[in-house]
C-alpha cells in the first residue's frame, strides 16, 4: 500500500481567507491541498479558476491537487498547469479522448489523475489505468461538499486498487474518521476531506484522526 496522505478540500474553507486557510491545514499536517474546480456545466455549481489557483500557489508548500469537474478539461489543463498545479485530475465522463488528455497533462509536467463518478464503472478505465499516476474515486456525486458517503463505492475501491498496484488511489466525498477506516481497508491511500477538516474546531485533531483511522 502506498503512503497514506490527507488532502483537505478548500471547498469547505472560508473563501474570504483562502491563503490563511491553506497555511492552517498545512501546519496541521495536510499532505496535499485539494482544489475543486467546477464550471456550472459538468457540475451544478461554480467554484474557482486558474487565476485563483495561481494566487494560492504561494501559500501552498505541499502539492496542489487540482480536481477538474468541468466539461472540457483539454481546454483548461495548460492554464491550471501554468497556475502551479502539481496534480491535475479530470473526469473520464468529460474527456472525449481521455488517453490524449492524460498525455497532455504529463507533457505539461504535472501528474495525471483520472476520476470516476459514482455511477461510472471501473471497467471504463481498464485501458487507461496503466498511463495514470492516480485514480480518484468519487464517493459522492460531484458538485457540493457535505454530502453522505455512498457505501457501494467500497467495492469499486477494491477493484481499482487491484488494477493500480502501488500507485495513488484517492477518494473524495463524505470522508470522516469512520468512513476513512472503511476506504483505507478497501485500498484507498489519499483521502480528500472538506467539511470534516474545515468544520472541525481543531484542524490538527481532524487530520490526525484521519491519519490514525487505520491503526
Ligand atoms: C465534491 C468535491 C469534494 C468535496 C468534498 O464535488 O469534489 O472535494 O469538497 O467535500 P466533503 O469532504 O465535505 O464531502
Ligand atoms: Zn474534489
Amino acid at each position: 500500500m502506498p503512503e497514506l496522505k490527507i488532502a483537505p478540500s478548500i471547498l469547505a474553507s472560508d473563501f474570504s481567507r483562502l491563503g490563511e486557510e491553506i497555511r492552517a491545514v498545512i501546519d496541521a499536517g495536510a499532505d496535499w491541498i485539494h482544489v475543486d474546480v467546477m464550471d456550472g456545466h459538468f457540475t451544478p455549481n461554480i467554484t474557482i479558476g486558474p487565476p485563483v489557483v495561481a494566487a494560492l500557489r504561494q501559500h501552498c508548500s505541499v502539492p496542489m491537487d487540482v480536481h477538474l469537474m468541468i466539461t472540457d478539461p483539454d481546454a483548461y489543463i495548460k492554464d491550471f498547469a501554468d497556475a502551479g498545479a502539481d496534480i491535475i485530475s479530470f473526469h473520464v465522463e468529460a474527456a472525449k479522448h481521455p488517453h490524449r488528455t492524460i498525455s497532455r497533462i504529463k507533457e505539461l509536467g504535472c501528474q495525471a489523475g483520472i476520476v470516476l463518478n459514482p455511477g461510472t464503472s471501473h471497467d471504463d478505465i481498464e485501458f487507461l489505468v496503466d498511463s495514470v499516476d492516480m485514480v480518484l474515486i468519487m464517493t459522492v456525486n460531484p458538485g457540493f461538499g457535505g454530502q453522505s458517503f455512498i457505501p457501494e463505492m467500497v467495492r469499486k475501491i477494491q477493484y481499482v486498487r487491484a488494477m493500480l498496484g502501488d500507485r495513488d488511489l484517492e477518494v473524495d466525498g463524505g470522508i470522516d474518521a469512520t468512513t476513512a477506516r472503511t476506504v483505507i481497508d478497501a485500498g484507498a491511500n489519499v483521502l480528500v476531506a472538506g467539511s470534516y477538516v474545515y468544520r472541525n474546531p481543531s484542524y490538527f485533531d481532524a487530520i490526525e484522526s484521519l491519519k490514525t483511522a487505520n491503526v
